[in-house]
């Protein structure tokens, strides 16, 4: 396989539509699966030579091991990018709703994972990048299914870079934050809601599919060929600001027994 070939699922919308162009512009052909068929067109036209899109639904074995055995060789780089989300309080939460954030954020990051690591595996190389979320890391009111399934990934993550390493095969995690793009576009378009959000990022600014592209190529890139095992949070600050707003009186400048 001469060509560098770079698997990203959920292809068709959002943050993987996005992730597909910048790896084509970095040189890789991309194999663009999703279930959204027309969101793979628009794709496909928006590329053109780069990308090849299959209909894929990542929680059936059948349909990706199809994927993978049409691929022409072991792809240099795979991206799980497919996601849903699903909200609703856990008291009243259907088990339906549970299922499927389950099931295609979990699952299917395991299937997908572990059908390409096996070609993967065979070349002796590898870079898989699982997308989680910061509500995989700390947990939000109303989002279902979604923070235990992206906690997860996070764990899953962990799990397949230490078992893979030996075998050529990094696997990193990123976990977008407060994304102006995609399944949050709804949430964005309620000009008080996005205000409010903005505010709360330490760098005063919702992230972009741009700012999760340029993570995932670079742990994608040989400058990160020592990097696997890890969750990169990219969130403008979001989940480090607990205690940012926190007030203190100006006059106290020590504490404690000793304090001058
Ligand atoms: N947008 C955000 O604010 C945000 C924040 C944190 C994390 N994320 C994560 O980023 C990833 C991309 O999200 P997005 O905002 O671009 O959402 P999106 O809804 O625009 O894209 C998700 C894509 O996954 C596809 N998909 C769903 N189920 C599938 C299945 N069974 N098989 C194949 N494809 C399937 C959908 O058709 C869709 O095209 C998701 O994993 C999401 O959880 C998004």
């Amino acid at each position: 396989m001469a060509e560098k070939w770079a698997v990203v699922t959920g292809a068709g919308s959002g943050i993987g539509a996005v992730v597909a162009g910048a790896a084509v512009k970095n040189g890789y052909r991309v194999a663009a699966w999703d279930l959204n068929r027309e969101g793979l067109e628009a794709l496909a036209a928006g590329i053109g030579d780069g990308c090849e899109t299959r209909v894929c639904d990542i929680t059936d074995e059948a349909a990706v091991e199809a994927a993978v055995a049409a691929l022409p060789g072991a792809p240099a780089v795979l991206v799980n990018c497919a996601g849903v989300v699903r909200f609703g309080p856990l008291l009243e939460l259907p088990l339906e709703k549970w299922e499927l954030a389950l099931r295609v954020n979990l699952t299917g990051t395991f299937l997908v994972g572990r059908t390409v690591a096996r070609r993967m595996a065979a070349a002796g190389r590898g870079s898989i990048i699982n997308i989680a979320s910061i509500n995989g890391i700390a947990a939000a009111p109303h989002a279902g299914g979604y923070t235990a399934s992206k906690a997860g990934v996070v764990r899953l993550s962990e799990q397949q870079a230490m078992e893979w390493a030996s075998l050529g095969i990094r696997v990193n995690t990123v976990a977008p934050g407060l994304i102006d793009a995609g399944m949050s576009d709804a949430i964005y378009a309620d000009a008080e809601v996005r205000r409010v959000r903005e505010g709360a990022v330490p760098l005063r600014r919702l992230g972009t599919s741009d700012d999760i592209a340029d993570t995932v190529l670079f742990l994608a890139s040989e400058q990160a060929s020592y990097i696997t095992g890890q969750c990169l949070t990219v969130d403008g600050g979001l989940t480090k600001s607990t205690l940012a707003n926190l007030p203190r009186p100006a006059a106290v400048d020590a504490v404690g027994p000793d304090a001058t």
